[in-house]
């Protein structure tokens, strides 16, 4: 199922000569070479499904004597698709055997259906059970039917049953106990949706994996393996919901010629729970409508948009809803025509609502026209409207203020519109964090936005309760991640980036989760069981973040990348047509020193925070040293708490990442008896260029900043090998995700 062609000409191959060796040199030499070619191949193109064959037979033997058959109770298409997976991981985890039997239930058989397939007495021994899931929950338990052993795979609804098989396949991935099992598991936030920046020609807007997996000249009719293997892998993590395009939209997306595309996808993702959302560009009705107005208190235009409404659930009846990035960066939005968000929003929530679609309204808005700090505008945009949308609209709003930089304190908006259902976009794609080429464990950030206290409700108003709803009892909750998702072999470009998106999903069902948990898991699924490989491999991804923030923007320094297509340093860069968008207007370097003023000396926007938070960040003395030139102009010669001067201790924080890298180099190293040849290979180049492109980070940055702090490099700091003046020469016509 999951052969692609080049791997099944691969495979023809390889059973020929397979077939030659067993002639010429008998059973044991093959079995030797089949143990190193295992090791050669895998292009990583199953991600986390690897379903590997467990080499160790008390293991193995133990799963194989807990599971005799597999009966599939139900035959929608979802508990197809649970069987056939089921089929595909035991037979590769187990040895091949394993085929649904309905008719014989033999002691220690695996069930797996939703509770109206259960019989009264599996419901009983259930007990309470399904009254602690959702309708996406599941349950996997061992149960005795006539005095034998048995596992039931169960939820309220087939989706469910489907999360439970993937749970249940992880568990044997992960070589853990299948014996007395009683697993009660449910996502936390209702939409859990990747956003493909992806264009109708395929290119994808900050995308570093290849192109756009959706084949659109080649749709309906041909329908991709990948389409298939993309959902099987996300419905394996608890994504249910894809927007399809771009957020800087095209209107055409919503034309017939592209909506009969949409709905072939559709088609493929439903039975995974996987539902299909577009973007709508706002001037739509002008634009494909033939519309002199896209005007939201216009009557032709929410007639417009109530018929295109229609019209795409005539073909997609389960249609997610719609993405609206308005007004912002030159998108068109209700302030063209003088309203506002709010009319924008509850005019497309209108259309959906009778359909049980969602809008998910971009708070990510800064003004040309504005001249306060950009790390303002959202706010004061939309918090004034809290209370106002409908109930069918989300504000979709990025975990920082700024743009997605290796490290943001948290947006302020989290925790300030209770009445407003708020779900946090992730950027799992890395625009500014070394695009695919640099590994870096983003949950490592996540987890730190998702654990921030906004104080709204007193100590303990975690971002999370604000975005799963239990910090002001909002019902509709949900999470967005800006897909890394390419036709890149390897979907994403670089191995170690799977586990991005793997760890999106995971804190998409469970924001509580420990980015340390989710590499663990990921490392055991992806590659390999085997302590000596997990532990190092665990602890290199968890330091890979604060390694990127090193080299690239120390204490708080942000937004200081290139121009345009946001490769590589470029603090020097001033000549952009919007003050915001040079990075000189975020660092303020001078000869008195370096930072953002966003005290009550500076543009205030600690405003924005609940009073505890902001008294925190305002006093230099209180403010985390992460977030110093975030929120503070610092003196060069300001003392840090570790007692050097900022100079020195910026110059030695660039160090480190470099440090940092060359560790993760040296720990990559040692992995190569645990790591086929071919990922192995992948990544260890991919760290080389990180490594080269960290130092070019600090050296970059510190002959630029060096300029105005007048002061020699600290020792310990490598010394520039090229001028400032050839850093700022560069040009990169080739940089891809532009
Ligand atoms: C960033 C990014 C753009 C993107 C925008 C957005 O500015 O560089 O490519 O369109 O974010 O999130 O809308």
């Amino acid at each position: 199922m999951l052969i692609k062609t080049n791997d099944m000409f691969r495979m023809n191959n390889f059973c020929f000569i397979i077939k030659s060796m067993l002639k010429k040199y008998g059973l044991i030499l093959v079995l030797q070479f089949l143990v190193c070619f295992k090791s050669y191949s895998n292009n990583g193109y199953r991600l986390w499904l690897q379903y590997s064959y467990i080499e160790n037979e008390q293991i193995r033997s133990n799963y194989q004597s807990t599971i005799k058959r597999i009966i599939p109770l139900g035959d929608s298409e979802t508990i197809n698709v649970g069987l056939k997976e089921l089929e595909l991981g035991l037979n590769g985890m187990l040895g091949s055997g394993f085929l649904a039997d309905t008719e014989n239930m033999v002691a220690n058989s695996l069930m797996f259906g939703s509770r109206t397939s259960l019989n009264e007495d599996i419901i009983r021994q259930l007990g309470n059970a399904f009254n602690e899931i959702n309708n996406e929950g599941f349950i996997i338990k061992t149960i005795l039917i006539k005095g034998k052993n048995h596992i039931v795979i169960t939820g309220k609804t087939d989706v469910g049953v489907l999360y439970g098989v993937y749970n249940f396949l992880q568990l044997l991935q992960t070589n853990k106990s299948i014996e007395k099992l009683n697993i009660i598991d449910s996502p936390k936030l209702k939409i859990r949706v990747l956003n493909h920046w992806d264009n109708l020609d395929r290119t994808v807007e900050r995308g570093y994996a290849g192109s756009s997996i959706w084949d659109w000249h080649r749709l309906p009719d041909y329908i991709d393996q990948r389409y298939i293997d993309y959902a099987r892998a996300n419905a394996s993590i608890g994504i249910n919901g894809t927007v399809l395009n771009n957020v800087n939209a095209n209107a055409l997306i919503l034309a017939p010629k592209y909506l009969e595309k949409v709905e072939a996808l559709a088609t493929v993702f439903r039975p995974y729970g996987i539902k299909v959302y577009l973007t709508a560009r706002f001037s739509a009705p002008i634009e494909i409508g033939g519309l002199e107005t896209a005007d939201p208190y216009d009557p032709e235009v929410i007639k417009w948009w109530s018929d295109k409404t229609k019209e795409i659930y005539n073909r997609i009846p389960d249609f997610g809803g719609f993405l609206v990035k308005a007004n912002s960066e030159g998108q068109p939005g209700p302030q063209n025509y003088d309203r506002n968000h709010v009319d924008g929003a509850n005019m497309l929530a209108g259309a959906l609502e009778p359909f049980g679609g969602i809008v998910m309204w971009r708070a990510f808005v800064y003004s040309e026209h504005d001249t306060t700090d950009r790390a303002k505008q959202a706010f004061s945009e939309f918090v004034p409207y809290d209370g106002q949308f409908k109930d069918n609209v989300l504000i979709q709003v990025k975990n920082g203020a700024i743009d997605f930089q290796p490290r943001e304190p948290f947006h302020p908006m989290f925790g300030a519109m209770p009445k407003t259902p708020l779900m946090m976009e992730f950027q799992i794609t890395q625009e500014y964090l070394g695009f695919s080429t640099h590994s870096i464990f983003l949950p490592k950030l996540f987890e730190e936005v998702l654990k921030a206290d906004t104080y709204r409700e007193g100590k303990g108003s975690t971002v999370a309760k604000d975005i799963d709803g239990s910090l002001h009892n909002k019902k509709l909750t949900g999470i967005a991640g800006v897909s890394n998702i390419g036709n890149a072999i390897n979907w994403t470009g670089n191995t170690m980036l799977q586990a991005n998106w793997y760890g999106f999903g995971r804190l998409a069902w469970n924001p509580y989760l420990t980015s340390e948990e989710i590499a663990e898991e990921w490392l055991r699924l992806t590659f390999s069981n085997n302590d000596n490989f997990v532990k190092p491999v665990k602890n290199m991804m968890l330091n890979s973040r604060e390694a990127v923030v090193n080299y690239m923007t120390p204490l708080g320094l942000h937004h200081i990348m290139d121009t345009g297509h946001h490769y590589g340093p470029g603090p020097w860069v001033s000549n952009l047509s919007r003050p915001e968008w040079n990075p000189v207007y975020y660092h303020k370097a001078d000869s008195l020193g370096i930072g953002f003023d966003r005290t009550p000396t500076g543009s205030h926007a600690t405003a924005q925070y609940a009073p505890e938070v902001a008294s925190r960040f305002n006093n230099i003395e209180t403010c985390p040293e992460e977030y110093l030139l975030w929120f503070h102009h610092v003196p060069w010669d300001y003392k840090l708490k570790n007692g050097e001067t900022l100079w020195d201790g910026m110059a030695l924080k660039y160090q480190e990442g470099v440090n940092e890298v060359a560790a993760m180099i040296n720990t990559w190293e040692d992995m190569e008896p645990y790591v086929d040849e071919e990922r192995f290979n992948e990544v260890k180049m991919l760290l080389h260029i990180q490594y080269k492109e960290a130092k070019w980070w600090r050296d970059a940055c510190l002959l630029y900043f060096q300029q105005f702090s007048g002061k020699e490099l600290p020792q310990g700091v490598e010394k520039p090998t090229k001028t400032l003046d050839y850093f700022q020469s560069l040009k990169f016509p080739f940089a891809p995700g532009n």
